[in-house]
């Protein structure tokens, strides 16, 4: 796998490292109060996560259950506030600590009520992260109701609203699964202007069946007339057990890896020409977007608290979470036995990941070469005592990178092979451990 191969171009989005097909069970498992009292605790992030949409997207295998009962929300709700509880004395036990960041996602956070809404912001803030941090909530268009945004924004201060739209042509979602019509596009566009966040991202996607040049870019324009001050450009990725890897080859689903390509290009001229400044593969940011607007992570080594079933908490050493699944059975089990935790057992890490001094100097160099900052060679030279040419992988990419003052970055080449560039970097122990995954 050679990331200067065309032909493994698309390898892996790699947005997290260790992706969660190399977690496993940890045995025993680890208390939480004691985790998290080694942590630096003064940039907390949390996240909280909402598995529930109205149809499961052909294109997606996140963790999520397509239209819940009534009574199922409910009783997820009344979980996460037995979680938060729970969370919230293991940290206190270490003494101080401080949030800097928050997000509500999914799944889609909007598909809960105003109410379930307001109670999910709540729990954020019950967490102990105060209202004025950044916090950004995720929607759909059928799902962003004015009543929903405005519990966002204006009760829960969220300054960054997400929408994935995908795309504005009503053919090329139906292709894919997904329910919304343009018209709700607008509509829901117009209600998070109305809204009034700081923030509106846009999530598009192209090597959709049936997308051609033409369409992208009319897709494209018709997102820009809204400014959002963000915009993420997905390549469309076919995978296991989601409707599209389903129907498989035959139906002609399998995105072209040319046609993607020509269509990243295509994409990514259009948002520079229309003032946006390539961020990292997917992201684009409006260059006058206020200072506060998106500010991306910054630091290798904040701590993530992940509340709800699906989310991943990260700490400098280990990572855990509940299990993953796609297929509606799996999902289902899944969160039927996190309902039915006891309050003692969200007080452990028992399934994830434990991260080695060579699988955390990984981490950095993934994730920090794949950002916006670039790798800052003197804070890895602190960190790991070496130097990061020294890493023979990354040696490997030596025409993809480019040294910027005291930073490594990818040039505009290595950009668009991000996703090879981050897989090539993998250990052979999470390489072994992601092959041997069995997904259900
Ligand atoms: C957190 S997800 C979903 C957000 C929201 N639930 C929605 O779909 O409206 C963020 C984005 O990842 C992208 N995505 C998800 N699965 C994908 C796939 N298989 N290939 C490419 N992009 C994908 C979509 O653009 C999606 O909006
Ligand atoms: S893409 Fe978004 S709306 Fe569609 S199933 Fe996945 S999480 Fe739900």
């Amino acid at each position: 796998m050679n990331p200067l191969d065309d032909a493994s171009r698309y390898q892996h989005y790699v947005y997290a490292y260790p992706h969660k097909t190399a977690y496993r069970r940890i045995e025993p498992a680890l208390d939480l109060a004691e985790l998290w009292a080694r942590e630096r605790r003064d940039h907390l992030f949390v996240y909280l996560h909402v598995p529930f949409c109205e149809i499961r997207c052909g294109f997606c295998n996140l963790f999520t259950q397509p239209v819940p009962e009534a009574d199922r929300v409910e009783a997820y709700l009344g979980t996460l506030a037995r979680q938060v509880a729970v969370v919230r004395r293991a940290l206190d036990a270490g003494g101080v600590f401080a949030f800097s960041r928050a997000a509500i996602g999914g799944g889609t956070p909007t598909l809960l009520d105003a109410g379930q809404l307001e109670r999910a912001i709540d729990l954020v803030r019950a967490v102990g992260a105060p209202r004025g941090i950044p916090m950004s909530v995720e929607t759909s268009p059928e799902t962003a109701l004015p009543d929903r945004l405005a519990v966002a924004v204006q009760h829960g201060g969220a300054d960054r609203i997400s929408i994935g739209v995908q795309s504005f042509v009503d053919d090329e979602c139906r292709a894919v699964n997904r329910p919304q019509r343009v018209d709700d596009i607008h509509r829901a566009l117009r209600a998070i202007r109305d809204a009034g966040p700081a923030t509106l991202n846009v999530d598009l996607m192209y090597g959709l069946p049936g997308q051609t040049a033409a369409s992208w870019r009319a897709s494209l324009a018709a997102a820009l007339a809204y400014r959002p001050e963000e915009l993420y450009l997905y390549p469309l990725y076919v995978r296991p057990l989601t409707t599209l890897g389903r129907k498989g080859a035959r139906a002609g689903v399998h995105p072209d890896d040319a046609a993607r390509v020509e269509l990243y290009e295509q994409g990514r001229e259009q948002l520079l020409e229309a003032g946006y400044r390539q961020v990292s593969m997917r992201m684009f940011r409006l260059a006058a977007a206020g200072a506060g607007a998106g500010a991306s992570y910054c630091c290798q080594e904040d701590g993530m608290i992940g509340l709800g079933c699906g989310a991943r908490s990260y700490t400098r050493a280990v990572h855990y979470s509940s299990e993953w699944a796609v297929g509606a059975r799996g999902v289902r089990e899944i969160i039927d036995r996190w309902i039915a935790k006891p309050d003692d057992a969200f007080a452990v890490a028992d399934y994830g990941f434990v991260l080695d001094d060579d699988e955390q100097r990984r981490r950095w160099l993934i994730l920090s070469l794949l950002s916006d900052e670039g790798l800052d060679v003197d804070a890895y030279r602190a960190r790991f005592a070496a130097d990061p040419v020294d890493d023979p992988a990354l040696a490997q990419l030596a025409a993809l990178t480019t040294r910027d003052g005291g930073s490594l970055r990818l040039t505009a080449e290595g950009l668009a092979r991000a996703d090879a560039v981050g897989p090539a970097l993998f250990s052979e122990q999470v390489r072994r451990r992601m092959a041997e995954y069995e997904l259900s």
